[in-house]
């Protein structure tokens, strides 16, 4: 099939927030090409519930939330970036309400904000009760489908980026299956994160971990692997992806109860189910290994519950569960990938002309451990960051080597399926909420197995099977525990490694000093 040729000032891959975000502003100076592999409206962006934190309310301040977001981090953050998130966060929101965003409001027009875990402040702005992210995309997919200068390519995948001389050039991409180049001054990965890699996780069918694979592959650094944050309140069912029962439940009082109906979390950790998410995941898994399942109180919520919840609400009685009177069976989940592609303040790679931001960029806002709702107001934050670094890239006066390439058809559908699952069923057993050193080698031979059995034109198994070696053998260099990362063999965190990272420079990891 003949190679067709599109040429833009910027093109922007991932429709998620931080996609939609930049490929808006982007388009004030100069045209777009927006790609993204289903539809604009998939994405973890439209499934985020809880909200987006920002210092906007009465006794709050930047300064407060930084505090809680560092103190999250477990010593793992840039201050730096944190500082830019907190400052600049609340102007996006505003923008966003600016932008036809239709936030839950109090009589008098103010934010009405939500509390969730390791908040010291109730700061979470929030849409329809808990559907704040289709909102957002609702109103971003609108404002961006407004805007001649962005052209909109569904349905296409990019598949390796185009990089000569540590430059980047652009993408080999498939477009509904034929082969699709795209030639920018400029390029922006925004693929969100690789929740895929996990047997249970909240992440859609979309988070195959593409972005930090084809970055991986083009040499851009990447850090923070390791730091996977497990939620611990999923709805405990046998689907894949596994429905979300929003933190913010428990903010507003739920508490968490074992088999035995003894609720278990004030004894674990002084802020009891309001503790960061890593302690509550681990302490959840902990009571299903010894007492058996977990679920989730909120009957005292009472009738409120579907008013306050109605997404929520919806998703517990589709599935036979009736919040208002009985308990919700969860479990912890693969949720967010705190690490990815490092970035700088304006969002730029380590390659020339390669930009990232979202969640498959490693900004510094999160350290071992992201606070809830941080990450939606990072991808807000750091694409206008990167939009306004745009208008500064000159255009590019070379072309990129030509070179005949095509797009492998899938052999077998079947067995590219079976080694998704087998990928899947080892990391949640090996790189999971608790690792050791031992599990982490078998999860690394198990993955080249996988590797070497993967059938001809199974491209997003092999990103999976990439982006999980990573995480595994990263995790296998932190030899400690901190944030989202656990080692039964290192159970407490080691001051040693605090401030270290390990830190991908070609295809080899080196932990920095
Ligand atoms: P995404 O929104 O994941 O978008 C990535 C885009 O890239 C998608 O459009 C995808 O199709 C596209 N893509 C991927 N690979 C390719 C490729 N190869 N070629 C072309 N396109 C590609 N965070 C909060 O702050 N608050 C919350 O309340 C909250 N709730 C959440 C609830 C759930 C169930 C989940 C899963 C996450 C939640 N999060 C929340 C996390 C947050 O939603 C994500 O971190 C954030 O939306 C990521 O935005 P993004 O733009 O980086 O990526
Ligand atoms: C949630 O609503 O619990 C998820 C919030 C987040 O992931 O930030």
């Amino acid at each position: 099939m003949e190679r067709r040729v599109v040429r833009c000032r910027y093109l922007v891959i991932g429709s998620g927030v931080a996609g939609l975000h930049t490929a808006w502003r982007a388009s004030l100076s100069g045209d777009v090409v927006l790609l993204t592999k289903r539809s604009l409206f998939d994405s973890a962006t439209a499934y985020a519930q809880g909200g987006i934190a920002a210092a906007i309310g009465a006794g709050d301040s930047p300064e407060l939330h930084q505090r809680d977001t560092l103190a999250a981090g477990a010593a793992m953050c840039d201050r730096a970036a944190v500082d830019v998130l907190v400052h600049e966060g609340p102007a996006r929101v505003r923008e966003l309400r600016s932008a036809g965003v239709h936030f839950d409001l109090d009589p008098r027009g103010e934010f009405l904000l939500g509390k969730e875990a390791a908040h010291s402040e109730r700061r979470i702005v929030h849409a329809h009760g808990d559907q704040t992210g289709a909102e957002v995309v609702r109103a971003l997919v609108e404002r961006v489908r407004a805007t001649e200068q962005v052209r909109v390519l569904e349905r296409t995948r990019a598949l390796e980026l185009i990089v000569d001389d540590g430059i980047c050039f652009g993408v080999r991409a498939s477009h509904a299956g034929a082969p699709l180049e795209i030639h920018a001054d400029a390029t922006v990965l925004a693929t969100g994160g690789c929740g895929q890699v996990y047997r249970y996780t909240t992440n859609p069918a979309v988070a195959t971990g593409d972005g930090i694979a084809l970055a991986y592959r083009a040499g851009a650094e990447l850090e923070d692997m390791e730091f996977v944050q497990f939620h611990p309140t999923a709805l405990d069912t046998p689907e894949t992806p596994l429905a979300l029962i929003s933190e913010a439940v428990r903010g507003e009082g739920a508490i968490l109860i074992n088999t035995l109906g003894e609720r278990f979390m004030p004894a674990r950790h002084p802020d009891a189910e309001l503790a960061p998410r890593d302690v509550v995941a681990r302490e959840v898994f902990r009571e299903q290994q010894t007492t058996g399942g977990v679920r989730l109180d909120a009957t005292a919520l009472g009738a409120e519950f579907a008013q306050r919840f109605p997404g929520i609400f919806a998703l517990c009685m589709a599935r036979g569960v009736d919040p208002r009177v009985e308990p919700i069976p969860v479990t912890p989940a693969a949720h967010y990938a705190m690490g990815g592609i490092v970035t700088d303040l304006a969002g730029r790679s380590t390659l020339r002309r390669l930009y990232a931001c979202g969640e498959v960029a490693r900004t510094g806002v999160h350290g071992a451990n992201r606070l809830a709702s941080n990450s939606l107001l990072e991808g807000l934050v750091f694409a206008e960051r990167v939009a306004r670094d745009l208008e500064t890239v000159s255009p590019l006066d070379a072309v990129p080597p030509a070179r005949e390439w095509r797009v492998p058809p899938l052999t077998d559908r079947g067995a590219a399926q079976v080694a998704a699952n087998l990928i899947r069923e080892t990391m949640w057993k090996h790189a999971g909420i608790v690792r050791s050193a031992d599990g982490l080698r078998t999860c690394l031979v198990t993955l080249d197995d996988i590797e070497r059995r993967l059938p001809e034109g199974a491209t997003e198994e092999a990103n999976l099977v990439d982006t999980a070696r990573l995480i595994a053998r990263a995790a296998l260099l932190r030899e400690e525990s901190r944030g989202g990362h656990y080692r039964a063999d290192f159970p407490r965190s080691r001051r040693s490694w605090q401030h270290r990272h390990v830190l991908w420079r070609g295809t080899g990891a080196l932990v920095t000093t």
